[in-house]
């Protein structure tokens, strides 16, 4: 018989894993089939959450040497016990057993295996249910801060390029759309930003997301709590959490947490598929104006003079997965009823997919982002289209004192003109007793940015107090994070 053959057969249901050694055996009367194991482990999956299965399970330890529930040689030998266990992950030595249900079972597994009888004290005084949501807690508050610390980098890098664009001579302009039509020109530091502004809002959405789940629930036992003298202050103090749970039944059900963070990756997935599709635009040969560096760009298999931006394709194909991720922890979490239910076990490869995806996003969007360069000629002529000075055109005739309906009409009359008889729209302008050379001049290159001085607007002037504003956010944001 093959290996493969081998293993098809010992997930056919009918055999029973190893007899005894599964961590509920003392009420049963056979071991647990092989399909039953095979279905509903989770081991697959939680494995990497054993760092923090084995930081919770020491707090835990020494909570309950503290409160005088073990002795002190029990508590010592257990702790070294999780010390060694730790560090056989660490050096890739653990070895898994066919019983080991999940990642927490298999810790306390090789713990007893170890420490022996001691061992067999870890688990005193707390269930599965309010061990696994500490643990995933715990891995949460260190990777939901990666995404936030590596969202705040393409922010800066989304900066560094304004700034760069901003020191030009002239500073660099680019159409701006409505309707994906050309409508106005912008500079293209205040386009960077624009999408930075997203950014550092998804940045704090997570820090509050952080900030709610900085809650132990160790010591919720099953469901209920325990008779045992527990103290979850303390396991919460050692562990860093802010809060200690208030209901035992909310504290092993409650998956907020999980709920925020989907969420708020998935909103930041969002506005990395907008950015996504806008550097797919600006990379085609239609727009071209931007070329991705060839370390951050693909070719084509069959297509030889193809240069792809697969990154940005990705920005913008991944948000439905993020969005697919929410939709399926929050169908999970519909209508269950208090309190663990194993259907929260499937909170966990939605999150951990989301995570991973997201931090791979942000990292290659940064990359792509940093090594671009801007196609300066392409992006001017384009942003110089003295179309886009019709507003303007509009704006001077209010001055003149012209409601602006009527301006709207006499501008949009011009337009027309120009459109059908071929003539430049400037010496329309020039010729007409309504706008004449001052209006024409306001259609020179360049012009249109220098016009925009309204807070926050597109223009030079705005801009510079904007670049202060965006700094101080970035700022804030780091300050968060401390
Ligand atoms: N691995 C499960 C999870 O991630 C925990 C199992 C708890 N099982 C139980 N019978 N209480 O949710």
């Amino acid at each position: 018989m093959s290996g493969n053959s081998k293993k098809k057969d010992a997930q056919k249901s009918g055999e029973s894993v190893t007899a005894g050694a599964a961590l509920w055996h003392g009420r049963f009367d056979v071991a647990p089939d092989v399909a039953l194991m095979h279905y509903t482990q989770s081991l697959s999956f939680d494995q990497r959450l054993w760092h923090d299965d084995i930081v919770a399970s020491k707090a835990h330890v020494q909570m309950l040497g503290k409160v005088g529930i073990l002795t002190s040689s029990d508590t010592s030998a257990v702790i070294a016990a999780l010390d060694q266990t730790h560090k056989e992950f660490e050096e890739g030595s653990f070895e898994f057993v066919e019983t080991d249900e999940d990642i927490h079972t298999a810790i306390e597994r090789r713990v007893t295996q170890i420490a022996g009888e001691a061992g067999a004290r870890l688990h005193t005084g707390r269930s599965r249910n309010d061990q696994v949501v500490t643990a995933l807690r715990l891995w949460c508050r260190r990777e939901a801060a990666t995404v936030a610390h590596l969202a705040i980098k393409l922010a800066e890098t989304l900066h560094v390029r304004a700034d760069e664009a901003d020191s030009c001579n002239p500073p660099l302009r680019l159409p701006g759309y409505t309707h994906l039509q050309r409508a106005q020109p912008v500079l293209l530091s205040h386009h960077l930003r624009a999408h930075g502004w997203a950014l550092l809002r998804d940045v704090d959405r997570m820090f509050d997301a952080l900030k709610r789940l900085n809650i132990s629930p160790l010591g919720a036992g099953a469901l209920a709590g325990s008779s045992l003298p527990l103290d979850p202050h303390f396991t919460a103090e050692q562990l860093g959490f802010a809060h200690v749970f208030h209901n035992s039944l909310d504290a092993v059900s409650d998956r907020d947490f999980v709920g925020e963070i989907l969420f708020v990756v998935s909103l930041l997935g969002v506005h990395l598929s907008r950015l996504g599709e806008e550097w797919v635009l600006w990379t085609s040969t239609e727009f071209g104006y931007a070329t991705l560096n060839d370390a951050f760009a693909t070719g084509s298999s069959m297509l030889p003079q193809k240069k792809n931006a697969d990154i940005a394709e990705l920005a913008r194909g991944k948000a439905g997965r993020f969005i697919g991720n929410l939709t399926g922890l929050l169908t999970t979490l519909k209508g269950l009823p208090l309190a663990y239910n194993r259907d929260l076990q499937e909170d966990k490869e939605p999150l951990f997919d989301s995570i991973d995806q997201m931090q791979r996003a942000l990292i290659a969007i940064e990359g792509m982002i940093s090594t671009a360069t801007f196609n300066v000629e392409r992006m001017q002529i384009a942003a110089d289209d003295p179309m886009m000075g019709a507003t303007d055109l509009a704006e001077y005739l209010v001055r003149n004192g012209v409601p602006f309906r009527d301006a709207h009409a006499i501008v949009g009359a011009v337009v027309r003109e120009s459109l059908f008889t071929q003539q430049p729209l400037e010496d329309i302008v020039r010729a007409h007793p309504k706008l004449g050379t001052e209006a024409a001049n306001l259609l020179a290159p360049g012009m249109a940015v220098k016009m925009r001085t309204t807070p926050g607007g597109a223009g030079l002037a705005p801009s510079a107090i904007q670049r202060e504003q965006y700094v101080a956010e970035i700022d804030r944001m780091k300050g968060r994070a401390k």
